[in-house]
């Protein structure tokens, strides 16, 4: 677990990061998502303990991060978002000289290095030289460098910043087995979409602010009056158009072939019961859905000050 309370850093007069308050647990993907100078890197250096909070703290697994940096340490990975990387060395050279840094033991150290050069995908650059690998291996081999002691806490720095679409769709598979190994992983960024598909969590701050957080799919409900249904008929979609039409709840309804597009107002016992309506009127439907907003409309809402 990590329970992250009332983190706050001053830099003279300016809040870069206002009182956060969060909650995540093993295997959460959390998308940190803020415009420039949001307080996003702030917040990963003080959670990464290289910066301390004016006030606040968070505790990892029981750890108190500000009290007991040392004890923290080990739990977290850091991948900042501009790294050096070495040059006159190989993959396996760099990877070795971390792992004798972060203490693993000698006699483990080969299987470790093979490990997380598997899971980065770079087991055939072992022996090429750091500066010929391109940008977007360069990312994973730091990703892969920051796995080494087998943190439970990934604080990842806009990760995918400068990869093409090709090489963010692979570090996006990563950061899914990542997940997948339980591990906490928070991964900040100002490009929505790029976080949208594999975040279940995600909180959005804005000078310094968290302006919301939580799960993915109840934060895009939460922001959202109007629903869009589809609805789809085995028979008579003009019916159902029609009698839906008639229903006060209902706006804008469309048809295309068999499928009924509406946009509904109400909230969840609200369209329970139109469903149940549908059904006990007759209406024969094969699927009944509602779309979900995308990430960047929540993300444009909430900065504009349209969720309070
Ligand atoms: N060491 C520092 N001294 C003074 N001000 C700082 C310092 N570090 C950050 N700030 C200020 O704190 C605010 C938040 O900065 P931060 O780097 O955390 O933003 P960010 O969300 O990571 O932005 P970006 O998307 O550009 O990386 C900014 O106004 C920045 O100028
Ligand atoms: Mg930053």
């Amino acid at each position: 677990m990590l329970e992250v309370k009332g983190l706050r850093k001053e830099f003279g007069q300016l809040v870069a990061v206002k009182d956060l308050y969060f909650t995540l647990k093993p295997g959460d993907i959390f998308g940190y998502i803020g415009p420039n100078g949001a307080g996003k890197t702030t917040t990963l250096r003080m959670l990464a303990t290289l910066l301390e909070p004016t006030s606040g703290t968070a505790i990892l697994s029981g750890i108190d991060i500000v009290r007991q940096p040392e004890d923290a340490r080990p739990l977290i990975g850091f991948m900042p978002d501009f790294f050096g990387l070495y040059e006159g060395i190989t993959v396996w050279e760099y990877l070795a000289f971390f792992a004798d840094a972060y203490g693993i033991p000698r006699s483990e150290r080969s299987q470790v290095i093979e490990n997380v050069l598997e899971l980065a995908d770079l087991t055939v650059k072992r022996d090429a030289y750091v500066e010929t690998l391109s940008r977007g291996m360069q990312q994973r081999l730091c990703l892969a460098k920051t796995l080494l002691h087998d943190p439970l806490l990934l604080l990842l720095d806009e990760p995918a910043s400068g990869l093409d679409p090709r090489a963010r769709a692979e570090l996006k598979e990563l950061f899914k087995e990542i997940g997948a190994m339980g591990k906490i992983v928070i991964i900040s960024s100002h490009i929505l979409p790029e976080l949208s598909d594999f975040c279940n969590k995600i909180g959005i701050i804005e000078k310094g602010e968290l302006l919301l957080w939580g799960d993915v799919d109840n934060i895009l409900r939460q922001l959202q009056p109007t629903k869009l249904l589809t609805i789809r008929c085995i028979e008579n979609a003009e019916t159902l158009a029609e009698w839906l039409s008639k229903q006060p709840e209902v706006i804008n309804v469309q048809i295309a072939d068999s499928i009924v597009k509406a946009q509904f107002i109400g909230n969840d016992e609200a369209q329970a019961d139109l469903l149940r309506r549908i059904i006990l009127d007759g209406h024969k439907i094969a699927a009944f859905n509602e779309a979900k907003m995308n990430l960047e409309d929540v993300f444009l809402k909430v900065t504009k000050g349209e969720v309070a």
